[in-house]
């Protein structure tokens, strides 16, 4: 259903600077392209770039909303010249960015962009989760560059469009250094949920803002640092399917990390001494099997929805409770539709039966598993939890 907008002809360079990259520094650094999209007619637009890790690159989105006078931005983006040039066209014609709303107390690719975009947007109100912190030291959101006066917190001040949207709140939850917390948006006009993190759809179709560097995709489809980055569709195909599995599972089970000696065996090779092929170096060896690894990520048809692996067993690990608890209040919007979420696909069909099919199977099967694909996310949390750092029951710990 979404449909493509974007007007990138004429967008330099300079047009998609990022110059806080250092504050967070991934992938794709200084230069972030952005993908417009509209995602249900006159109501949610969609605007995209990519952030990651080793050319592990998965989309964040920044969601536009109609609201009654202008827009409203949910989950903010750095916000480059071209992002800025994108909301000004829909400011044209629906009206200004009334609010910005950061509804997660924890995504840091979600709240670091909030100061700049907020500058950008001056005449707007901002609204943010409640338990906002920051690492290592716990500092003011005001030292944080988020202007004091212009800021409430949502649901503890109040909530903004109240007339056109319903929040509810998934958490609080005690991750030890701060708070998980995410607050969700259901604006009735157009039956949408908006989220954060709490739940993603991934396709098996690379997202579209791989149309304009397919570079992370080609760099993973390979089997060895040896082989050129070569372009087609299947090897867009073959290191999407990587690329998910690293953003899901950070070292899934078919993958082995070939030693020092044969990784410098082919590396360095004529053709692939550049920085963009990372001198041919690729330290990592696919087994058979990652492809249905994959697979169950994926959806072939339509996208396939799901908590998120890194989310299941980092951050929910022992709150599946809070998850169903906010599905159950979810379910209290007969007319929803759809689901968009800040990362991968959307919209989604999220309609009640979809709502009451993911509640069902997330009680059946097992939560936050251990072995195979799990191991190496599990392996983290139990350290974590052996060391006192995340506590045994984040839902009962007392929140400051
Ligand atoms: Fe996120």
């Amino acid at each position: 259903m979404p449909c493509d907008l974007s007007a990138t002809d004429g967008i330099q360079p300079a047009d998609q600077r990022w110059p806080w990259w250092p504050l967070l520094p991934l992938y794709p650094y200084g230069r972030r392209r952005t993908v417009f999209s509209e995602l249900i007619p006159g109501q949610v637009w969609s605007l995209e770039q990519l952030q990651g890790v080793y050319y592990v690159a998965v989309p964040v989105r920044l969601t536009v909303v109609k609201v009654p006078g202008g827009l409203m931005l949910v989950n903010p983006l750095p916000p480059t010249r071209e992002l800025r040039q994108e909301i000004a066209a829909l400011e044209q014609q629906h009206g200004p960015v009334r609010s910005i709303v950061l509804p997660t107390a924890s995504g840091l690719e979600h709240k670091l962009p909030l100061p700049p975009l907020a500058r950008a947007f001056p005449k707007a109100d901002l609204w943010v989760s409640p338990g906002q912190w920051s690492f290592p030291i716990p500092l003011p959101s005001s030292w944080l560059g988020i202007p004091s006066h212009r800021t409430r917190v949502l649901l503890d001040d109040g909530v903004p469009h109240g007339d056109v949207c319903e929040w509810i709140s998934l958490g609080p939850l005690d991750l030890g250094l701060g708070r998980f917390q995410e607050v969700s948006c259901f604006h009735r006009s157009s039956r949408a949920l908006l989220v954060t993190d709490a739940l993603v759809g991934i396709s098996a179709e690379p997202p579209a803002l791989f149309d304009l560097d397919p570079t992370p995709l080609l760099f993973h489809s390979r089997e060895r640092g040896d082989e050129p980055l070569t372009d087609s569709s299947e090897a867009r195909r073959r290191g999407w399917a990587r690329l998910v599995l690293f953003a899901s599972y950070l070292r899934p089970e078919p993958l082995e990390v070939p030693a020092g000696p044969e990784l410098l065996r082919h590396a360095f090779r004529p053709g692939l001494r550049s920085l963009r092929a990372h001198f041919g170096l690729y330290p990592f060896r696919w087994k058979p099997g990652w492809q249905a690894a994959a697979d169950g990520l994926m959806g072939s048809e339509a996208p396939r929805l799901q908590v998120a692996p890194v989310l299941e067993r980092l951050v929910l690990p022992r709150a599946l409770t809070s998850l169903i608890t906010w599905l159950k209040d979810v379910s209290r919007f007969s007319d929803l539709r759809w689901l968009v979420p800040a990362h991968y696909s959307a919209p989604l069909n999220f309609g009640p039966e979809e709502v009451e099919t993911l509640r069902k199977e997330l009680t059946k099967r097992t939560w936050a598993p251990d072995d195979h694909n799990w191991a190496f996310l599990s392996s983290i949390d139990q350290r974590l939890l052996k060391l006192g750092v995340v506590p045994n029951n984040p839902c009962n710990q007392r929140l400051s």
